[in-house]
């Protein structure tokens, strides 16, 4: 295959640490005039614009951004497919909303035509918004995870998903059976893990509406194929707390449900977790698991305020979440805004490299993949954004007043959105221009 040899010349930032190890200054990396060369889909180099160019070939192809920040793409940890058509639901916390506006939503996936509609619609929608890889909840009906990778593979987009699993405590018209979820999610693994740049995750909605059955056979799932995915939901909302107590009395809490059914390790990520304990999240920390922080959710359902610093001490692996359709925005930087008024609420501060960590190398870790995304090192997926100063008039006024990247970055999360994301990249292709 001939070499495609590409370089994007504009101000450039990446995460290379998490500020809460190594100290802000020592966490990322940052070039006001770089420039970054992709070859075949993968950054084969990154520097300042005038020490590289040098190393170049003269007939080499350079895109220049003016007013414009390269950072890599934004990874999503936490999302629902088939909530796409009810995000901004009126009225009810979680599981009132389940129940009268979230399950009639996704029932409407039994149809094949309205799956491939929406996850057409869905990875737009992320790509708009900056976000190349995404973690993302399927409904209970397999072809909503077809739809979804097949609609994901036509980009070589990185995307991890899986059909959700649920036997109990939902309408009969949206439940599988434990043998059922088991022989369709294996039917799915062997079509797609692995396959190009997707992954499986072995999908149990949450405890209760799953049985002891159910979750034994997710487990075994996760036993017989390497590097699968576990994601499922936890300890979000304190009627929820209370129902898995009542629904598994003989475990110690509701971490120890999924703990006992060996639902936790490196790549099983927990949704929510507000209202985790501290022995909870030394637990979730000692086995490699992480969790998808979800502000936007978190604060649209009234379920509370995560404990970000309760996360870190433990050192537990923490992505940002949007949790569409309990989320109100695709959007990581408008995620990253609440995140931060969580964080004040709390009498905390969210820096804004941690927020960028958060958003790229923190994701990337939830998920095991730093190695491939979450950073712009030589020898990583080209899948990067280039962000636009000038998005709105608001934004490009307050950011000529901006006297530091700290600051232009801070403003770019706080203003920023949809708008602000010029150009996305995948791979090293263009895959949304705004
Ligand atoms: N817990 C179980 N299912 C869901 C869901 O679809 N969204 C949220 N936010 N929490 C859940
Ligand atoms: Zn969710």
């Amino acid at each position: 295959m001939p070499l495609t040899r590409k370089a994007y010349r504009a101000a450039i930032l990446h995460s290379i640490a998490d500020p809460a190890e190594v100290g802000i200054e020592a966490s990322y990396e940052y070039f006001e005039d770089g420039l970054l060369v992709v070859d075949n889909g993968q950054i084969s180099a990154l520097g300042h614009a005038s020490e590289l160019l040098a190393s170049l070939p003269a007939d080499i192809e350079i895109t220049h951004y003016q007013d414009a920040l390269i950072t890599p793409g934004f990874i999503d940890t936490h999302i629902h497919l088939p909530q796409t058509g009810m995000v901004g639901a009126y009225g009810e916390q979680l599981l009132d909303w389940l129940n009268t506006y979230t399950f009639p939503c996704e029932s409407q996936f039994a149809d094949r035509a309205h799956a491939e509609e929406v996850a057409e619609i869905f990875i737009k929608e992320l790509l708009r918004n900056g976000t190349t890889t995404a973690l993302v909840f399927g409904s209970v009906h397999p072809q909503s995870v077809n739809a979804f990778f097949e609609a994901a593979e036509k980009l070589d987009l990185r995307m991890i998903a899986g059909k959700v699993m649920m036997d109990r405590n939902a309408p009969d018209y949206l439940t599988d059976t434990a043998e059922s979820s088991y022989l369709e999610s294996k039917a799915l693994i062997e079509r797609w893990h692995g396959k190009g740049r997707l992954h499986y995750a072995v999908t149990p909605r949450f405890a209760p509406t799953s049985t002891p059955e159910q979750l034994t056979l997710a487990g075994q799932l996760l036993g017989e194929y390497p590097d699968l995915y576990m994601q499922t939901h936890i300890s979000e909302n304190l009627q929820e707390v209370e129902w898995v107590k009542e629904l598994f009395p003989e475990r110690k809490g509701y971490l120890d449900v999924y703990d006992h059914y060996q639902l936790l390790g490196e790549r099983s990520v927990f949704a929510h977790g507000v209202h985790l304990c501290d022995d909870e999240c030394a637990r979730l920390a000692q086995t490699g698991s992480a969790v998808a922080f979800c502000p936007t959710s978190n604060l649209f359902l009234g379920s509370g305020l995560f404990n970000l610093p309760m996360a870190e001490k433990h050192k537990l692996n923490v992505g940002l979440g949007t949790d569409v359709g309990g989320g109100t925005s695709f959007s990581l930087l408008q995620t990253l805004n609440e995140a931060y008024k969580v964080m004040q609420l709390q009498g905390a501060r969210l820096s804004p490299f941690k927020s960028l960590y958060l958003a790229t190398l923190g994701g990337a870790r939830a998920l095991r993949l730093e190695e491939r995304i979450g950073t712009l090192q030589p020898g990583t997926d080209a899948d990067f954004l280039v962000l636009d100063y000038n998005a709105t008039p608001l934004l490009s006024y307050r950011l000529k007043q901006s006297k530091s990247i700290a600051e232009t970055l801070f403003v770019l999360m706080t203003l920023g959105d949809d708008r602000t994301v010029a150009q996305t990249y995948a791979a090293g292709n263009l895959v949304h221009q705004r």
